[in-house]
């Protein structure tokens, strides 16, 4: 994946043979050995190498669990609990799976973050952007279906509610959701389409990754300054230095998830989806699995109408716009500066995001009644302040601090600055 021409020649025999046939030996020196990374990249740019993890997780996971489930709605509720009683460790391989998704989510959110406030998303990267994005709607799309193929309770009620959003746009709406439904309403054809899907999903998730790193590899890494690399000095060799650094940050993500496995596996789960779905008796509260709810609280705080668009339809529009703006992202920062950390005002507004983005979380999972739903509209607010007023206007107005003038400087300015003998900054 690496951009330039390779001089890389295999020290073994075999490395030698297979090279001149297959230059795979070549691809992974060239883009894991070699590769230059910048030698500031602090522990938020591990979340890409721990979401590659937790992807290959759930796939090894999910197929071991897909040899004992029924997709069928007759017996697939009792399938699981056949996983969860009788198969040899299928209890760890459920809650793997079902934790996996969460653990996911949350990597793949910081990782967002990380890319928000660093302006990974700014040119030339924008593409390796629109990917990720492209990969988090994948992610979306399967972690729903996945949650309905239990055939709970929740994963009745909840593929109603999210089908049932579709039947708001005009004309083709209704369509769309016996498409999604294969009928009229949440049956045995839709829990067999979505099985099949969410079987699907993953792959194409892999390989839009190997199109994500890829765009990685040719655009390279940014890393906190937001200076480009200028000089050889600015970058250390991949391997051992990024493989070490990513490697230790694995193992600190797979301890709080053996934490979540092995102490608390239903504390992110909904207990009403250990009752089996019954279409007769409707939950007394909906609501999504945690990694949803901030959109949920955006679809929930229109309850007006907007013109001729009525309230539901507003709500829908809010909820998929929330996350396409996220797709426009490089060119609504209009910022000549790319890090964070020399924007003090951007830093300011993008922490107050952050809170913002929690709080939506919150407040989705609340009833949407009262005082909540007029917190959720000024949240929401906010929400779409951020991208499309705060993000335009302040690059325009906001006195970016002194820039350092290469990734060296800045580093061996941190160095002086905590005091590090003169000869160590010398040698750098
Ligand atoms: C399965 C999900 C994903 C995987 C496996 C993945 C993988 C990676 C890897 C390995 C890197 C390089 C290491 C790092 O910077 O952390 C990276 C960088 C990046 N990713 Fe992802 N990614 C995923 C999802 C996303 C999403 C959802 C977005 C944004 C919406 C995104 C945006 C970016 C950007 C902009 C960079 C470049 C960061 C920089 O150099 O500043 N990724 N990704």
């Amino acid at each position: 994946m690496s951009a330039g021409h390779s001089t890389y020649t295999p020290k073994s025999g075999l490395g030698r043979w297979m090279d001149a046939r297959l230059p795979l030996p070549r691809l992974v020196y060239d883009s894991f050995v070699a590769y230059p990374v910048p030698r500031n990249l602090n522990y938020a740019y591990t979340f890409g190498g721990i979401l590659s993890l937790m992807l290959v997780a759930q796939i090894v996971t999910g197929i071991v669990l897909a040899m004992h489930y029924a997709a069928n709605t007759e017996v697939a509720f009792n399938s699981v609990e056949k996983i969860m009683r009788d198969v040899n460790s299928g209890w760890l391989l459920r809650y793997l799976h079902s934790n996996g998704a969460s653990m996911f989510f949350i990597a793949v959110y910081v990782h967002i973050f990380r890319g928000l406030y660093y302006g990974s998303y700014k040119a030339p990267r924008e593409m390796l952007w629109i990917l990720g994005c492209i990969i988090y709607l994948l992610m979306m799309a399967t972690a729903f279906m996945g949650y309905v193929l239990p055939w709970g309770q929740m994963s009745f009620w909840g593929a109603t509610v999210i089908t049932g959003f579709f039947t708001a746009i005009p004309l083709v709406g209704d369509w769309i959701q016996q498409l999604l439904l294969g009928g009229f309403a949440v049956d045995n054809p839709t829990l067999n389409r979505f099985f099949s899907l969410h079987y699907l999903l993953p792959f194409m998730i892999a390989g839009v990754v190997v199109l994500h790193v890829w765009a990685l590899h040719v655009t390279g890494q940014t890393n906190p300054t937001g200076i480009e690399v200028k000089k050889k000095t600015d970058t250390v060799a991949f391997t051992p230095y990024a493989t070490v650094k990513d490697a230790f940050a694995m193992v600190v993500f797979l301890a709080l998830f053996a934490y979540f496995v092995f102490y608390i596996p239903n504390y992110l789960g909904h207990a009403d989806n250990y009752i089996e779905a019954d279409a007769l008796k409707t939950p007394a509260h909906i609501v999504p699995e945690w990694y949803f709810l901030p959109f949920y609280a955006i679809l929930r705080a229109i309850t007006f109408n907007i013109g001729p668009i009525d309230s539901k339809l507003g709500g829908v529009l809010a909820m998929f716009g929330a996350i396409a703006v996220l797709f426009v992202v490089p060119w609504l920062d209009t910022s000549k500066v790319r890090s964070a950390v020399y924007r003090p005002w951007f830093k300011l507004f993008f922490w107050l995001f952050v809170v913002d983005a929690i709080f939506l979380g919150w407040l989705g999972s609340r009833p949407a009644e009262g005082v909540y739903v007029a917190m959720a509209q000024g949240a929401t607010l906010y929400y779409f302040a951020f991208f499309i007023v705060i993000m335009p206007v302040l690059g325009l107005v906001e006195t970016p601090r002194r820039l350092p003038n290469s990734i060296t400087e800045a580093v061996l300015e941190k160095k002086s600055a905590a005091g590090a003998p003169a000869t160590e900054q010398a040698k750098g």
